[in-house]
């Protein structure tokens, strides 16, 4: 299986394995590249992303591959191709791997017929299973564990791939998660707890953005209004258990679920969560190319 299209998809031993290979690509394996004369790379995006698009390329370069980008706009989609036979097409003129982002919540189950692995760069509502990934190393990096963490997601859960990949990973894992933020956006059987119970139980507090795109709004309510009842503000950070960090997705709305001054505190680990995100990526496009795990 050289496909990942959920974090369903991975045992637990193959989520520590990628995790093994990312931090190697942080120090021993830096400079490895795929010892492939052909890995060409389509990186097909249909809804808006910058971390995701760029560090997938900045990943597939670095380990040598050719990496192409695909346009919607620009290309036959326009003239009424499916994204079926838009996919069929990429793999009959030779490419050797997908990138794929899509607005429909499990496109991947109509790809069932292409016969070349699929990175789920993100599917609706339905996972994101390279930011998963990418958090997962984050907090190992900063716990030195992956069992036994407290981690509250916030904000926007029903519109959040992000929250759905996380939740059942990090229990699998054997983690904790609780879901914090306005009723209107809680999904059915997800645990809640109050927000400001919350950033005093957590290790780690996961903030997410209002994703509107995905027709969520809180119109009856101001951006200060939204923040002080849902959002990260100084107040809620100072109440936060001294070796619990702050993390985020990104893209984050400054001031709307994050106070503007938080994403730069000592204790967010956003930044860092863009740069995991090269590694992790490098790792599973290694993996999609057949490549077994490091040997240390
Ligand atoms: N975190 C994330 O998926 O960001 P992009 O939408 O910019 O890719």
């Amino acid at each position: 299986q050289r496909s990942l299209c959920s974090m369903n998809d991975l045992s637990v031993d193959e989520i520590m394995s990628i995790l093994n290979d990312a931090r190697l690509f942080n120090s021993s394996y830096s400079d490895w590249q795929l010892p492939l004369k052909k890995c060409l790379v389509a990186n097909l995006f249909f809804e808006p992303s910058t971390r995701t698009h760029y560090s997938f390329e900045s990943a597939e370069l670095q380990l040598g591959c050719k990496v192409a980008d695909f346009n919607a706009e620009t290309s036959s989609v326009t003239k009424g191709e499916t994204f079926f036979d838009t996919l069929k097409t990429f793999e009959m003129v030779g490419y050797d791997c997908f990138v794929i982002r899509h607005p429909k919540t499990e496109y991947f189950k109509e790809l069932e017929e292409i016969n070349v692995p699929i990175l789920n760069a993100g599917d609706g509502a339905g996972n994101h299973p390279t930011q998963c990934l990418l958090d997962l190393l984050t907090m190992q990096n900063e716990f030195h564990t992956l069992h036994g963490l407290k981690v509250a997601i916030v904000g926007d859960i029903l519109h959040s791939r992000v929250a759905a990949s996380n939740r059942f990973t990090l229990e699998r894992l054997g983690n904790e998660v609780r879901f914090c933020g306005p009723e209107e956006w809680e999904r059915p059987g997800y645990p809640t707890m109050p927000l400001d119970e919350a950033v005093e139980w957590a290790d780690v507090v996961m903030m997410l953005r209002i994703q509107r795109e995905r027709g969520a709004t809180l119109a009856h309510l101001t951006k200060e209004q939204y923040l002080e009842r849902y959002g990260l503000t100084k107040e809620r950070y100072s109440r936060m258990q001294k070796h619990a960090i702050v993390m985020h997705p990104a893209p984050f709305n400054r001031n709307v679920e994050i106070d503007s001054d938080l994403v730069e505190a000592e204790r967010s680990r956003i930044f860092e969560q863009m740069a995991n995100g090269v590694l992790v990526r490098k790792a599973v496009v290694k993996r999609a190319f057949g490549f077994a795990p490091f040997e240390e």
